[in-house]
Parts: structure tokens; sequence; C-alpha cells
């Protein structure tokens, strides 16, 4: 990072003071307010980090205003069209596509390392068959540092790898089987032969008692949402990662916490919230009532699949997306599918109203993975689970990144108390 030419400037009560500012390679520059405190005796106040940098980072970059998400520098759609998950894993962790040697190398090394210690079957066996699977999620995620105990030494460079090796090569055994407990089936043990994204749908949709013979386009459907869900810089679960890491915690307790907050409605479980909401507005004729309900200020009501923090413009992932679910209601002959008539529908109505148009509210990620998945077999209950198994990749590239950052330190946020002064301690009979 380079250093801006012009320092800002602040006044306050009168005195000036100088802020330095620091360039990115692209996009916004900052105002560096590290000593403000010590020079000013104020903090800032942004709650939603609405306009803080809390790092630097080379990994991605979003420009939301033109809809545009690179991936170490390399767009979105080139990555979904022309590479594959394993290539963008080892690209977001490395920070270079891989030559073909280091991409068979390390594909072998993921591959190595898919299966599970056979004692946390058991942990699943202490959940009720009806848990959420994001539930399951946490708790697996959490437990596999009560594992593997030889990757949990953040200091080293060699353990670190390890455990993020570990974390992206388990993630689908993790969500498979969270996905075969609720159904009572036998868990499904990953078979190498296949690639991450068959290895994933066996797990999911195979029974011992019956050959399971991946179809090569869900294959592809598959490997490009993981793709597409690969990092999308400092969101609240990276956010949380980080914040976790901070600290010193170990990789897999760090990823557990970003599955957490991944889980929510406004982050990723809107995928499962969209298709919910699409389902219950049923037919097109239904749309103009639930319009008018995202536009009442009383009503609480949002229409799921649209709006995001940071585009302000086409969601690039959407667009993807979108041809996808075509290719898989083709693949699948469910192109007539009337979830997918009301989403068509209703992303041309809002695209056209004045609300949307003028809030800049537009398509999301979300708005089309969730019809792509249910059309592939999964239950709502497991889209936020599929997207936290293609996000780990980028939580695990950021916390790499953090670690070995030396402007890193315990990230400690300040606040503006609004609480009551000081003030003594009444025993109850003073109380009244
Ligand atoms: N439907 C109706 N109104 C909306 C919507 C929506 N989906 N999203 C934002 N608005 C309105 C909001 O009411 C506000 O209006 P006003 O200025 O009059 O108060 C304005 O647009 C700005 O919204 P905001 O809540 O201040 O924006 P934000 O940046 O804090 O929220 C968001 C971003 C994604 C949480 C929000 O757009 C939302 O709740 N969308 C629906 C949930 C969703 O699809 N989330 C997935 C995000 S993409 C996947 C991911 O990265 O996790």
């Amino acid at each position: 990072m380079s250093n801006a030419t012009k320092p800002a400037t602040l006044l306050v009560d009168d005195k000036s003071f100088e802020l330095p500012t620091r360039d990115g390679s692209t996009g916004p520059s900052v105002i560096d307010i590290r000593k403000l405190y010590a020079e000013t005796g104020m903090f800032t106040y942004d709650p939603g980090f609405t306009s803080t940098a809390a790092c630097s980072s080379s990994i991605t970059y979003i420009d939301g205003d033109i809809g545009k998400l690179l991936y170490r520098g390399y767009p979105i759609d080139q990555l979904a069209e022309q590479s594959n998950f394993l290539e963008v894993c080892y690209l977001l962790m490395y920070g270079e596509l891989p030559t073909q040697g280091q991409y068979n190398d390390f594909v072998t090394r993921v591959t190595r390392h898919t299966m599970m210690h056979e004692q946390m079957t058991n942990f699943y066996r202490g959940f009720r068959r009806d848990a959420h699977p994001m539930a399951i999620m946490v708790g697996v995620v959490g437990a596999l540092s009560a594992f593997y105990h030889d990757s949990t030494d953040i200091t080293d460079p060699v353990q670190r790898e390890i455990a993020s090796i570990r974390l992206v090569a388990k993630m689908p055994t993790i969500a498979a089987w969270a996905y075969k407990y609720s159904t009572g089936q036998p868990f499904i043990y990953p078979l190498n032969s296949l690639s991450y994204s068959a290895n994933f749908l066996r797990m999911c949709f195979a029974v011992p008692a019956e050959e399971y013979v991946v179809d090569p386009i869900l294959e592809q459907a598959m490997d490009v949402i993981f793709t597409l869900h690969a990092d999308h810089e400092q969101n609240a679960s990276t956010s949380t990662v980080r914040l976790a890491g901070s600290s010193g915690a170990n990789p897999f307790a760090c990823i557990a916490s970003g599955v957490a907050c991944l889980w929510g409605p406004a982050h990723g479980g809107a995928n499962e919230a969209c298709l919910n909401m699409l389902r219950e507005i049923g037919s097109v004729d239904r749309i103009p009532e639930f319009i008018a309900r995202a536009k009442d200020k009383d009503d609480p009501f949002r229409l799921m699949g649209f709006g995001h923090r940071v585009y302000k413009n086409y969601d690039p992932r959407a667009k993807v997306m979108q041809k996808v679910a075509h290719q898989v209601l083709d693949r699948l002959g469910v192109e007539n599918n009337p979830t997918l008539q009301v989403a068509q529908a209703l992303e041309k109505i809002a695209l056209e109203d004045p609300y949307f148009v003028d809030k800049k509210l537009y398509p999301n990620v979300d708005f089309y993975s969730g019809i792509i998945l249910d059309a592939m077999g999964f239950p709502t209950s497991m889209f936020t689970a599929i997207f936290a198994l293609a996000r780990t990749v980028g939580w695990i590239s950021q916390w790499k990144e953090m670690i070995e950052d030396p402007e890193q330190k315990i990230g400690r946020p300040r606040q503006l108390y609004v609480g009551a002064p000081e003030r003594d301690y009444q025993s109850m009979a003073q109380r009244g």
C-alpha cells in the first residue's frame, strides 16, 4: 500500500489535526485514524462499519457501484466460467493461479483430508434428528479443535497450513453428514476419485444400497455455486472470523464463529429465507401484494434476495447464478417450475419499481441460488450450510492473511457510552 500524497485535516474545537491517508491498489483510499484518540481524545462512531476499513487485504475486491467482484484481481464471471472451485481455493489461499503441478499437488492434499476422525460420528449422534444443519455445523466445526491438536498452534506456519487444508477438505463431509443425519440415512464416506463437488453431491444423495452416478451438469452447477460464494471481502462472517482470530483463537474455533454469524437471515440465511418467500408468494398475481409490503415502513417484511450493503448495482454473482438456474432446471426438466416463474416476474417488477430503483436494490447472489439447490433436491435448511462450506476457503484465507499481517492487533472496537454516569450503590431498602 502506498502513501497518499495529501493528509486529511480534521477540525475539533477549533484545533486542527492532520491525519495521514493511504491508497489501496484500487478503490477508495482511507484516512488513517489510529492516532486519533491519542491526539484528540475522541473516537469515531460508525455502527455497522459502513465507512470503516478494519484491515488491509489483498484477497478480494468489490466495486459495488458498478457490480464488480474480483478474487485476487480476477473477475468472478471469468472464474465461474473458466476455472473450478479447487483452483479458486488455491488462488484465494496463495494469491496466484497454480501451475499444473501446484494444482495437482493441492488437489491431492485436499482430497487426502476429506475423511473425519471416526469418533466424530458420535458427535453427530448427540444431536436431535431435527436439528438445523447450521446448528450441527457450528458444533462440529468447533469440535475439530478437540480432534486435531496437531494443527491448532497458530504461531506455526506448517500447522496453519494443515488446518487450512483440513477445513477446506472436511467441510463437504461435515455438511453432507449434517444432512444425512437429519434423514436417518447412513453417513456416506468421501470417495476420493470424485471431484470436490461430485463428492459432496454423492455424500448427500447416495445410499449404500444403490449405485449413485453424479450428473455432470449438476456437478458443474455445484462447483459454480461454490466458486461464487468462496469469498466476499470483509462481510459480517469474515469480520467475525478475523475478530475471533485476532485474540489468537485456533482456526477451527474461528471458522465455527464464522458459521454462526453466517446463519443470520440478513447474511447467509437469506437464500433459505428467499426460497421460503418465493413459495409463500406462490403465484405471479400475488407479487404486487408482497412488493407493497416490502415498501411499507410499518411492515418489517423485506424482499429477501434483494439489496446489499456493498452492491448498489446488479450483484455480479446473481447474473451467473441466473444462467446456472436455467441450465439446472432445464437438465432436470423443470423449466416451468412455478417458483422460478415467480422469481423471474418478481425480479422484473422490482427492477422497474421506483422504490427499488431509487434505493438501488438489485437481486443478490441468494435470489437464484435457492431455486437451483431446491431443484437439485436439497432441503431449504441445507442452503446456508452449503454457503458455509463454500465460504470456508475465504474465511481461512482471510484468517491467514490477518495472522501474517504485522499491523494486526487484537480487535477491540470502542463505544459511545450513553448509560448512567457513575452513581453509588443503594441497598434494596433504600431503592423505594
Ligand atoms: N426489501 C425492501 N427494502 C429494503 C431491502 C429489501 N430487501 N433492503 C434494503 N431495503 C431498504 C431499507 O428499508 C432502507 O430503506 P430506508 O432508507 O427508507 O430506511 C434502505 O433500503 C437501505 O437498507 P439498509 O437496511 O440500510 O441497507 P443495509 O446495507 O444495512 O442492508 C441488507 C443490506 C442485505 C441487510 C438488506 O438489503 C436486506 O435485508 N436484504 C434482504 C436480505 C438479503 O437478501 N440478504 C442477503 C445479502 S447477499 C448474501 C450475503 O452477502 O450474505
